[in-house]
This record gives structure tokens, C-alpha cells and sequence, in this order.
């Protein structure tokens, strides 16, 4: 799967509209512009009318016409599609209207990506029969879409994985976390993949089973207070132990 596969979505750049009638119904309309390629190749301009959620007629510019999916959107799309000026100027809408909207958006927002921060961690160790559990994290990324998956010796995991949706961090980026089920072998390499759009490459974290970083940082730092209390201990005693002995060897 590409990576622009993986950024499909369909941006609405829209305008809503409520028209009231005389007999105080309203009807929504409402406009998309639905593309998924950067060069605006697949762009299709679609426009909308519903009454109560339903949609009676819908204008798709690949199509070039409307089509009534209601006996009243029928009639209407009958009547409509009688104006073949103003099919045109509703084709034209692709290119007048969602293309220059479309890069406005994407140079605003889409291409903002910002790569996610990677970790993995040890949430559970093997314990006799019951397996250890690990948690690839992805932090601060935008956009949205993410790929999160795990390598078990260079194959794709499918089992004993849960993920959790894409979270808001309210600040704009997203964070996703997914865990794996597995019982440890030795010599076994197990990464985690992450695709997202703000890296052409899949991001490979490696779980690395030794102690983590921060566990090593505190024995390191324990073991240094350690020396350093038997450095100055020492001294103090040898410190103390000339002063006695020289008290002894000049007499008053
Ligand atoms: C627009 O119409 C085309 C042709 O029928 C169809 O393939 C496409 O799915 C429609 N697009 C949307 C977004 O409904």
C-alpha cells in the first residue's frame, strides 16, 4: 500500500446551507470535494441535498449530472439536468472550486505532517505460563492516520495485538498505542512498524529486551553515590586516624 493510500480522506472545504421553504422544512445541502492523490487527479466535486438525513439528489462531477435517489430528488434532478449551461458551470466546480481550496488546505494543514516518537516498552514480563506484553507507543504525530504494526522475526504479527484508536492530545497531534502478546524465545527480534504520512519510510523502533535506558541510568547513578560514600568514608577514617595516632607521638 502507498503511503498517499494511507492519506485518503475527504477534506470538507464546505459550505453548508439550510433553505427554508414555505411550509418551514429545511433542506441541507452540503458540498465535498473528495481526492486522494496530490496532483488533484481523482478530484470529484459533489454536492448534496438532504431532507431529514435522507439525501433526495446529489450533483457528482464524475457523473456530470444529478441523480435523484427519492421520488422528490427525482423530479428534481429532472429538472435540473434540463440546463446543460448550468451542468457545465457545475463541472467546472473541480476546477474552480476545489482545486485551489484543496491546495490552500493541504499547504496549510496536510502537509504539515510531523513525525511520531516512537518507544517501545515492557508492560508485563513472562511469568510461568502467562506472557509478556509489550506497548509500542506513537506520540505527537499529525496527521491523524497512522499505521501501527509488529515484526516477529521480519513477519507481520496478527495475533494477540489490540490497539487503541488515535487519541487527541488537544494540542493538535495524536498519540496511538498498541500492545503484543508473546512468550519470549531467545535470539528472537521483535519492531514495531509505524506508517504515517510524515515519513516516506516506515519508522522501525527494534525492542531491545536488556534494561531500559532509564533502569540502567538509575543503577548507574545509585552505584556512583555508592563509590563515592566508600571514597569519602575511607578518607574520613584515615583523616581521623593520623590525627589519633599523631596526638599520641607529640606528648604535651
Ligand atoms: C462519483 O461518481 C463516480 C462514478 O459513478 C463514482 O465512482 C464515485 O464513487 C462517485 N463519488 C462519490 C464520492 O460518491
Amino acid at each position: 500500500m502507498s503511503l498517499l493510500k494511507l492519506l485518503i480522506f475527504h477534506p470538507i472545504l464546505m459550505l453548508s446551507a439550510f433553505f427554508g421553504t414555505a411550509d418551514g422544512f429545511y433542506e441541507y445541502t452540503f458540498t465535498e470535494c473528495v481526492y486522494s492523490t496530490s496532483d488533484y487527479s481523482d478530484m470529484v466535486y459533489l454536492d448534496s441535498y438532504s431532507f431529514n438525513k435522507v439525501v433526495d439528489v446529489q450533483f457528482n462531477s464524475t457523473v456530470g449530472k444529478f441523480v435523484g435517489y427519492t421520488e422528490e430528488g427525482v423530479k428534481y434532478a429532472e429538472d435540473w439536468n434540463k440546463d446543460k449551461a448550468d451542468l457545465e458551470q457545475w463541472k467546472a466546480q473541480v476546477d474552480a472550486f476545489c482545486i485551489p481550496n484543496a491546495q490552500i488546505f493541504d499547504s496549510a494543514v496536510r502537509d504539515k505532517a510531523v513525525k511520531p516518537k516512537v518507544k517501545i516498552s515492557s508492560v508485563k514480563q513472562a511469568e510461568g505460563n502467562h506472557p509478556a506484553v509489550l506497548m509500542c507507543s506513537a506520540y505527537e504525530f499529525y496527521p491523524e492516520k497512522i499505521k501501527v504494526s509488529w515484526l516477529r522475526n521480519g513477519e507481520v504479527v496478527t495475533t494477540d495485538v489490540t490497539s487503541t484508536m488515535e487519541m487527541a492530545d488537544g494540542d493538535w497531534y495524536y498519540q496511538i498505542h498498541s500492545e503484543l502478546e508473546y512468550t519470549p524465545k531467545s535470539g528472537e527480534k521483535i519492531s514495531c512498524i509505524v506508517e504515517h504520512a510524515s515519513s516516506t519510510q516506515p519508522i522501525v523502533e527494534d525492542w531491545n529486551p536488556s534494561m531500559p535506558e532509564s533502569e540502567r541510568n538509575k543503577i548507574a547513578i545509585g552505584a556512583s553515590g555508592l563509590v563515592l560514600g566508600i571514597i569519602i568514608a575511607a578518607a574520613g577514617l584515615i583523616y581521623y586516624k593520623k590525627k589519633s595516632t599523631g596526638r599520641i607521638l607529640v606528648p604535651n
